[in-house]
């Protein structure tokens, strides 16, 4: 047997992250329909780089049986986003790791009926802690179109940093628009973390 048949034989979990109002986990086919259900509408495509619109049919699948695989190849780590009280998967988020630069880029998105309720910046603690936990990162990062400064917010109400804003950098359906990043490093997580302890 191969050394890459071994690799893929050995079951691989990926962690369950309790916050007071969610719940973080692998997303699986099961959730196929409602991840199409939230993603297909055009508020949420608009400002999510991976999200195409219209959304095809079964590119929810597609994407879901991908998480596993990058998980297995440490190239990513994306989960659902759940109520805790019902387990209704109310949106996404996730991490693009870059092993080379001891480096992560995140995304996430929510359902529209979710929005404004505190939600994204919950889950986006817990996996910023989980992440410096689980990997050797020293920096994670997120970019945000300028049009969309909910999710600049969001990165800011959990301390990342506010670098800088490339103009004109990202096409979106065509459209050439500026792309503002947010940063934190390792070292400025932890302080963080024991100041508020
Ligand atoms: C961006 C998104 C994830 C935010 O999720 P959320 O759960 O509503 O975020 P939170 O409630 O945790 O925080 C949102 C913050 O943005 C603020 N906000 C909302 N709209 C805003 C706007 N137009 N300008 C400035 N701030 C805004 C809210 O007031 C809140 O800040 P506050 O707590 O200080 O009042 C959600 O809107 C979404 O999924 N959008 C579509 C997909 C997307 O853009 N994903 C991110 C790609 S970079």
């Amino acid at each position: 047997m191969s050394a890459q048949e071994i690799t893929l034989t050995v079951p691989v979990t990926m962690p369950i992250l309790i916050t007071p109002r969610l719940r973080i986990n692998e997303m699986t086919l099961a959730d196929c329909a409602q991840v199409e259900r939230l993603a297909s509408d055009e508020r949420v495509a608009r400002t999510t780089s991976g999200i195409p619109h219209p959304y095809p049919v079964g590119y929810s699948r597609a994407w879901i049986l991908s998480h596993l695989l990058n998980f297995v190849n440490g190239v990513g780590a994306h989960f659902a986003i759940r109520l805790k009280n019902d387990n209704t998967l109310i949106g996404c988020i996730g991490l693009g790791l870059d092993k080379a630069n001891d480096s992560a880029g995140l995304g996430y998105w929510l359902g529209v009926e979710y929005w404004g309720h505190g939600y994204c910046t919950e889950a986006l603690h817990v996996i910023i802690s989980w992440a410096f936990a689980y990997y050797p990162l020293q920096r994670i990062e997120g970019d945000h179109l300028g049009t969309n400064p909910a999710s600049g917010r969001v990165m800011q109400k959990v301390g990342m940093t506010y670098e800088c804003t490339r103009r004109a950098h990202y096409k979106k359906n065509g459209v050439l628009c500026d792309l503002c990043t947010y940063s934190i490093l390792r070292d400025e997580w932890q302080d963080k973390q024991r100041l508020q302890h």
